[in-house]
């Protein structure tokens, strides 16, 4: 993961650099750091372990002049966080800077031989190693800073997206590419470089997407020149950027993650708008329709992804099996990809991902191709890295997430989700006329139902005030809404660091069970449609076990508050979309509870929005 950012003009480069990791710190936030040459030539850098507020409290009155530098925000791989192993990292000499996003694997062998050249190391870092790499081409060959960059890539094993600034060339930077994203804004006689477009936008929206193998070459007042690693010269492709500045920020919330919850009924909309022709009900998905046959032929489907987008495609397993008939597996990218599994033309490999940047998830598709089968995407990010490597596929049209806890990226996928399974469902004719109108009538009246399920955010504060300090929490569900009892888990044990499990109502009894006594909050999804008299039977077992039942019902139930301590209603919806709407309580309880226990809702410990390391 880590967030890089760049900039070379005329502005100073210190306010956009401290911005631009602002924006990032999702990214990581363990330590960051800038580096700038002011207009004597010198090179100033500064690091501090912590956040990025830290590292300007750290900089304070410094020297932060010069228009040119490079600045990084880090989530540790190599190297415990600290100041040291912080970015920007120099070369032996002082006088070259660079910052890394990825993992060189073979930075062993390249720091023994480094050490053995007589190269003295200050950080456990792989990137520290390429910088020393970088000039030790330089120093033996006598070639540009351009070229040794090149030669050291064809060195370096690994990922990288990373940014090099020398004081010898106050007038360039260099960046390079290789599995984790890189962005160049070009502005009126600047260049910025990012992971994403965030910290550009607010500048420029013209942009070039790097790709893999890719070095590009910012000089000042001159044109952006890009060249492969193999030394080939790329005519750089300009895109316009869609992204507006109001997405990326708080407007008025005190969180991004609340601010995302509530803007589900938007999102889904969004990601609804212009698929589903309201005269004859037919669902479009333009990703899906060049490969009509092939999907109609297909023998499974098989989805891969990590995280929350795992949850997603666990739901939508339920879906596309329920309507369409076709069976699915849900892997972890993470496993599929090391555990030699059998695929072949026929299969349809299905990847989930809200950056479209997760390693794990890209490398599961680069198999999967290899072994011929189609590879279709479902991503929020515009042009990510995932997006550019499927043959097809369908956005979410979830904008900017930011709250490292995805909220609003899991309904836009659930929803789409939805709309594959019920496009899918009609060209194989399926689902009865009937039901497929009932579907299509129930996901339009979603954003509203949603709107609606917002209105429990007060209930939910006191709720959450009862339970802040419970240590632990089991969350139940049933058929579709078993993956929303792994969803809401995940997101209180994410931003609480509150132990929670998510179960199979009925598995409880198979080990669980032993875990209730009169301490235990137990959330359970019984709305009406689906399972109903059966998740009544598993709350009875709970209660039995004198557990506390939070249970999240359909609007008007009676039956289920009579043994519940606590009830959250929702409004009623079919069986098969009921996901959009019983997650939303549970984002909300996780969000209240991490608040009201001081814990950094939006960068929670250890993690990032953006896993671009296996
Ligand atoms: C990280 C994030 C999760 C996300 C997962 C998969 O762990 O913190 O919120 O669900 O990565 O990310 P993706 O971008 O592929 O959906």
């Amino acid at each position: 993961m880590c967030g890089i950012v760049a900039y070379i003009g005329p502005k100073q480069a210190s306010p956009i650099l401290i911005k631009g990791l602002q924006r990032l710190e999702y990214r990581g936030y363990d330590s960051s750091g800038i580096s700038l040459i002011n207009d004597t030539g010198e090179l100033n850098l500064y690091k501090k372990k912590g956040k990025v507020a830290e590292l300007q409290e750290y900089i304070g009155d410094k020297d932060t002049t010069g228009t040119i530098g490079i600045g990084h925000t880090r989530w540790a791989t190599h190297g415990v966080p600290s100041d040291i192993n912080a970015h920007p990292h120099t070369s032996e000499s002082k006088s070259k800077v660079i910052i890394h996003n990825g993992i060189i694997e073979n930075y062993g062998p390249l720091k023994e031989e480094l050490i053995k050249r007589g190269h003295t190391f200050e950080s456990d870092t792989d990137t520290e190693v390429l910088i020393h790499l970088i000039e030790d081409v330089q120093d033996k060959t006598g070639a540009t800073l351009v070229e040794s960059v090149r030669i050291a890539l064809t060195q370096a094993i690994g990922a990288y997206a990373i940014v090099i600034m020398s004081k010898e060339n106050p007038n360039q930077l260099v960046a390079a590419k290789k599995g984790s994203p890189l962005v160049v804004g070009i502005g009126n006689g600047e260049f910025f470089l990012a992971s994403d477009a965030t910290p550009i936008v607010e500048y420029t929206k013209n942009v070039v997407y790097l790709e893999d193998e890719q070095i590009a070459i910012l000089n000042r007042n001159e044109e952006l020149k890009i060249i492969t690693v193999g030394n080939v010269a790329i005519t750089p492709y300009i895109h316009e950027l869609e992204l507006n500045l109001e997405a990326i920020e708080k407007g008025g919330y005190e969180h991004f993650m609340i601010k995302e919850i509530h803007e589900q009924p938007k999102s889904i909309l969004d990601s609804l708008r212009g698929r589903i022709n309201l005269e004859d009900g037919i669902v479009t998905m333009g990703g899906l329709q060049e490969y009509d046959a092939r999907f109609n032929k297909a023998k499974r489907i098989i989805i891969v992804a990590c995280g929350t987008s795992w949850h997603a495609g666990l739901v939508a397993e339920y879906l596309i099996e329920d309507l369409a008939r076709i069976p699915v597996e849900v892997e972890y990218a993470s496993e599929f990809r090391y555990r030699n599994p059998i695929l072949s033309e026929k299969d349809i490999v299905m990847a989930i991902s809200q950056s479209g940047e997760t390693a794990d998830t890209l490398a599961a598709i680069e198999l999967a191709k290899s072994k011929g089968a189609l590879i279709y995407g479902v991503c929020n990010v515009v042009g990510s890295s995932i997006a550019r490597a499927t043959h097809a596929g369908s956005y979410t049209h979830a904008g900017p997430e930011i709250g490292v806890a995805s909220t609003k990226a899991f309904t836009a996928q659930v929803t789409v989700l939805t709309l594959i399974a019920l496009s899918l469902a009609h060209k194989r004719g399926t689902m009865g006329e009937t039901e497929y109108r009932t579907l299509i009538a129930d996901l339009l009246s979603i954003p509203e139902k949603v709107e609606k399920a917002l209105k429990t955010d007060e209930q939910i504060r006191y709720l959450a005030e009862e339970f802040k300090n419970s240590p632990n929490f089991l969350y139940l569900g049933r058929g579709y809404n078993f993956p929303v009892a792994l969803e809401g888990a995940l997101k209180l044990k994410e931003i609480s660091y509150i132990h929670a499990e998510g179960y199979p109502a009925a598995e409880m009894k198979h080990g669980p069970i032993a875990l209730i006594d009169e301490q235990m909050p137990v959330v359970v999804i019984a709305t009406k449609k689906g399972n109903y008299e059966k998740i009544i039977s598993n709350i009875q077992e709970v209660k039995a076990r004198k557990g506390i039942i939070i249970a999240v019902v359909t609007e008007g139930d009676t039956e289920v508050r009579k043994m519940a301590d606590h009830v959250i209603e929702v409004p009623e919806t079919e069986e098969a979309t009921s996901p959009l709407v019983t997650v939303v309580p549970l984002q909300l309880l996780s969000y209240h509870i991490a608040v009201l226990r001081g814990c950094n809702v939006d960068q929670p410990r250890n993690l990032a929005k953006s896993v671009t390391v296996e």
